[in-house]
């Protein structure tokens, strides 16, 4: 097991019980939750692009990236969009008295890294600036960046200040009303072999960044964040029998086998047994249900391992993944 491997671990089995030190309007549409530690203990380091699993008073889990300052130990931020459309978190969050709260809080877990690169360019939409803006902070005047944000309006455009404070020179604010949609030939004007691209919003943002850097060439400099499941099914070397057939799942640490039947996912059969297994997305995007196999290969469908991750073969998300083999062993 690699060192990775250990940390990833380590870092996904911490679970803490927070307080909601207070609620604050960002934007329109966008409150900030800030998070302490009920004895004022420090809190877990993060890195820029980490996001928190919280657990909300109704059950219901959601992950927020980290849109703080990552060298303050006492507390943890992150800032959500009200969702009208969405799963209901976001507004259990809105419409909830929620300061002085004690909250579950699973992480800091990141898989959104600020990569080495000469310089960067952030493409943001919407609440998609919380994770950029925690690395934008980071950057700050140590390598040149460049940031393009879009929003519906600028009074819906969260942490418009804080990033001016960055360096106004830095920033391209696209508010839709009065500037239309974001230029990414002009985004792209500035990409050259040496560049990181960071993309996170809305998934058609994403879309048109993957095509404009695929069709440069560019693809593999592009690093992104997807806030939903991606439009098309992922497609999948498995031979068909096998992930359509029922396959068997050891559980190692709970000493039990279970047989997975064809229509059911391999989460919906742990939780007969582990009905505590954590989730959210359900989708194979999120992360949470993240689990580490001990044995056997694995057809992965979700949206989040890397093409190395996945030949590496260490965890798969069993909300969607399943078997490519008879039986698997897992790390629960
Ligand atoms: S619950 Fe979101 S990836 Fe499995």
């Amino acid at each position: 097991m690699s060192m990775q491997t250990l940390e990833k671990e380590t870092i996904a089995e911490a679970v803490m019980e927070l307080r909601v030190r207070h609620v604050k309007w960002e934007a329109d549409g966008v409150h900030s939750l800030t998070f302490v530690h009920p004895e004022g203990k420090d809190l877990p380091a993060w890195t820029p692009g980490a996001h928190l699993e919280i657990e909300l008073p109704s059950g219901l889990v959601r992950q927020y990236s980290l849109c703080g300052n990552p060298n303050d130990s006492c507390r943890y931020k992150v800032a959500v969009l009200r969702d009208p459309a969405g799963r209901g978190g976001s507004a259990e969050i809105h419409d909830t008295a929620l300061t002085g709260r004690m909250l579950k809080v699973r992480g800091p877990r990141n898989r959104f890294e600020l990569a080495y690169a000469s310089n960067y360019v952030f493409i943001a939409g919407g609440i998609g600036i919380t994770p950029i803006l925690a690395m934008v902070q980071e950057l700050r005047d140590r390598k040149p960046w460049h940031l393009f944000y879009g929003g519906r309006t600028l009074d819906s455009m969260a942490f418009r200040d804080e990033l001016t404070m960055l360096g106004e020179k830095n920033v391209t604010l696209v508010p839709q009303d009065t500037a239309g949609i974001l230029d990414l030939d002009e985004a792209f004007s500035r990409v050259d072999d040496s560049t990181a691209i960071y993309c996170c919003g809305p998934e058609g943002l994403l879309s048109a960044v993957l095509a404009k850097a695929e069709a440069l060439g560019v693809a593999d400099q592009v690093h992104f964040e997807r806030f939903g499941a991606a439009p098309k099914p992922l497609v999948t070397d498995a031979p068909a029998e096998v992930s359509a057939g029922t396959f068997e799942v050891t559980l190692e640490r709970t000493g039990t086998t279970i047989q997975v039947a064809p229509e059911e996912s391999v989460l919906e059969a742990i939780r007969k047994v582990r009905p505590d297994m954590p989730s959210s997305c359900e989708e194979g995007f999120c992360g949470t249900c993240e689990t580490r196999v001990l044995f056997g290969e694995i057809e992965h469908r979700d949206q989040i391992l890397s093409k190395a991750e996945r030949e590496a073969n260490e965890s798969m998300f069993p909300c969607v993944s399943r078997a490519k083999c008879p039986k698997i062993v897992l790390d629960l």
